[in-house]
């Protein structure tokens, strides 16, 4: 692993300045305005919940915002992240759940789930050098006819859509949908976000 600091748990330089600007709490309570003025927190669940998943890796789950929404959906979920604040948040609102200090390109938990999802940008938050490994190990994570999900910005100096796609194909997986939206906007001209969804073969 490649990130900035000496720590191994403390991600990109990109990520630590997110860390500084952030109020963990204010970060959180930012869904439950978004539910209270009557719009939907729950894009990214909704997504995955689509597939079907008995089981999903909540990848660079942070506080867990996704992986605890899907849990209470009924979905077996495990999350991961390399900040341990963050997954100390997930741990407290949800401690029966499963949660792994780790980074993602070297998570190894020896099993693989219906759907792998980074929401939120987590692989432009991975330290550049690192997001290969990373796509390759979530790739290891996915189930046969099971799918990675990611949802990133198209911006300077994170990953671009062929990249993506190249990490993925290397990991043996097959684009099946890409959306501008979590909300399944169609994917057109000049986007700034993408929501990928590759598929490994059954
Ligand atoms: C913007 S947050 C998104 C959190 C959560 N998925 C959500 O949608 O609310 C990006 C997350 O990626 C995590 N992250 C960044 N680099 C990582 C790495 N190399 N391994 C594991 N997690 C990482 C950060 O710690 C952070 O929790």
């Amino acid at each position: 692993m490649t990130s900035d600091a000496d720590d191994p748990t403390a991600g990109s330089r990109e990520w630590s300045t997110w860390r500084e600007r952030v109020d963990l709490g204010e970060y959180d309570e930012r869904w439950a305005r978004m539910a209270a003025a009557g719009e939907n927190p729950h894009g990214e669940a909704d997504l995955v919940s689509r597939y079907g998943p008995a089981s999903v890796l909540d990848a660079g789950c942070g506080t867990g915002r996704v992986g605890t929404e899907l849990a209470r959906r009924g979905i077996e979920v495990v999350g991961v992240d390399l900040d341990p604040d963050l997954l100390e948040r997930a741990r407290a609102k949800a401690p029966e759940l499963s949660w792994h200090l780790s980074d993602l390109a070297a998570l190894a938990l020896g099993r693989t789930f219906d759907v792998v999802v980074m929401a939120g940008n987590v692989l432009g938050f991975v330290a550049a050098p690192d997001r290969a490994a990373a796509v390759a190990s979530m790739a290891a994570h996915v189930a046969a006819g099971g799918r990675l999900i990611s949802g990133c910005q198209l911006r300077a100096g994170w990953p671009t859509i062929d990249e993506y796609d190249g990490w993925c194909a290397s990991g043996g997986l097959v684009l099946e949908d890409r959306f501008a939206t979590w909300d399944r906007r169609p994917f057109g001209p000049n986007p700034d976000y993408a929501v990928s969804v590759h598929r490994r073969p059954s």
